[in-house]
């Protein structure tokens, strides 16, 4: 009996479709990043930039009214974390994914959210073929191949006698290997000769090796593809063993967490960057101020990208609201996750710290303002700025 009543509870659970499930109130939008690991230095900076997203356009009245919560899931630093951290974001029912931090942990964990039609925002992959990862894949942070080459270009204003280059690259990061194809293709165009070619790892912390083959080759300008403390690290050990040339550090020395790492011997390095806490917009200005107040540092570019990614977000889920003349959260959650998508990619142009920006139909960033800056650092040796170079 008690078997007959299983299986026929079974057979109506199995025939009765779930109940549409609405978007819960207030709005939730995950962010998935680093903020424990050797990358938190990055995670560190985006959480901030996410806060003030939050705050700021909820102050606005958030979506037409409804304010919007980031639910907050940390990736580590590996692929493992990144795909547990997505999975939770998918359960808990958010409308859309800001993350993860490193292309790395992107080509491992926007798939799931593919699966399960999740819009998601990059922050800061930086990597050749996120955006094509799949059709609910996008970014705001522009690929290393619109960004790398202009530092170059910089360097040899600044030394026009550059002709030897050294090339460093971390060979255990997606980001970093596809950034330093991008350099070494741009110092081809340039007519500059690559005299030194090493790879190292994320996690190493001596690099006297390489150090030495760089004196060795009389490298006059060194290019660095790696992450914050790896990069630091080299930098400093370059310094320490009597390297005087230009160095050239790419998306993984673009953040003041790195500071304390080389120290006074960060001095400098001159990074490409597709922020600048100058920049005159209004939008902008507000978020400078608002997160000085908080943090009391001015904000740098993986900030400024986070609170760009929450920002588009809020602005496809307006749209959506526009568009469609019904609230958010009165759609069933797979609709309103489907509708944000394609609001993300429908082109619209959104005003951001980054100036004007839009993602085109494959969800790759569109962005027009880029900027070179060198870092120069403070006499207490741990805090610095990037300050545009001339
Ligand atoms: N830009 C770096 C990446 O894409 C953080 O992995």
């Amino acid at each position: 009996m008690t078997r007959v009543f299983l299986s026929l509870a079974l057979i109506v659970t199995l025939a009765v479709p779930a109940m549409a499930e609405p978007v819960a109130k207030p709005i939730p939008i995950g962010v998935a990043v680093a903020t424990t690991s050797n990358i938190a230095l990055f995670g560190e900076e985006q959480v901030n930039g996410a806060k003030i997203a939050e705050a700021y356009f909820n102050a606005q009245g958030g979506v037409n009214g409804t304010p919007i919560k980031l639910v907050f899931q940390d990736t580590a630093g590996d692929e493992a974390g990144a795909v547990n951290a997505f999975q939770s974001l998918i359960t808990a029912k958010v409308v859309g994914i800001v993350g993860p931090t490193l292309s790395q942990q992107a080509f491992a964990a926007d798939p799931l959210a593919e699966r399960a039609k999740v819009p998601v925002v990059g922050p800061s992959n930086t990597a050749k073929g996120i955006p094509q990862i799949g059709e609910y894949i996008g970014r705001i942070s522009a690929p290393m191949t619109v960004v790398a080459p202009i530092s170059l270009k910089k360097a040899l204003a600044i030394n026009p006698k550059i002709k030897n280059v050294a090339v460093l690259y971390a060979q255990n990061d997606a980001f970093s290997t596809s950034e330093t194809g991008v350099f070494q293709e741009a110092i081809k165009a340039l007519n500059l000769k690559t005299v030194a070619l090493q790879k190292f790892q994320t996690t190493d912390t001596d690099f006297t090796t390489l150090v030495t083959a760089v004196l060795g080759a009389r490298a006059d300008l060194v290019v660095i593809s790696g992450l914050a403390a790896d990069s630091g690290n080299l930098v400093k050990q370059l310094r320490q063993f009597g390297y005087k040339g230009l160095i050239v550090g790419g998306n993984g020395l673009n953040s003041p967490n790195m500071f304390p790492v080389c120290g006074s011997l960060c001095e400098g390095i001159l990074v490409a960057q597709a922020y600048s806490p100058m920049a005159e917009t209004p939008v902008n200005k507000d978020f400078v101020k608002k997160f000085t107040e908080a943090y009391k540092k001015a904000p740098a570019q993986f900030s400024a990208q986070a609170f760009t990614a929450v920002q588009a977000m809020v602005e496809a889920l307006r749209k959506v609201e526009k568009d469609s003349k019904k609230k958010i959260t009165a759609m069933e959650l797979a609709q309103a996750r489907q509708a944000v998508n394609k609001a993300l990619l429908s082109g619209m142009v959104i005003h951001t710290p980054l100036g004007e920006i839009s993602l085109d139909r494959e969800g790759e960033v569109l962005q027009k303002q880029f900027y070179v800056s060198t870092i120069k650092m403070n006499p207490d040796k741990k805090t610095g700025a990037f300050v545009l170079a001339k």
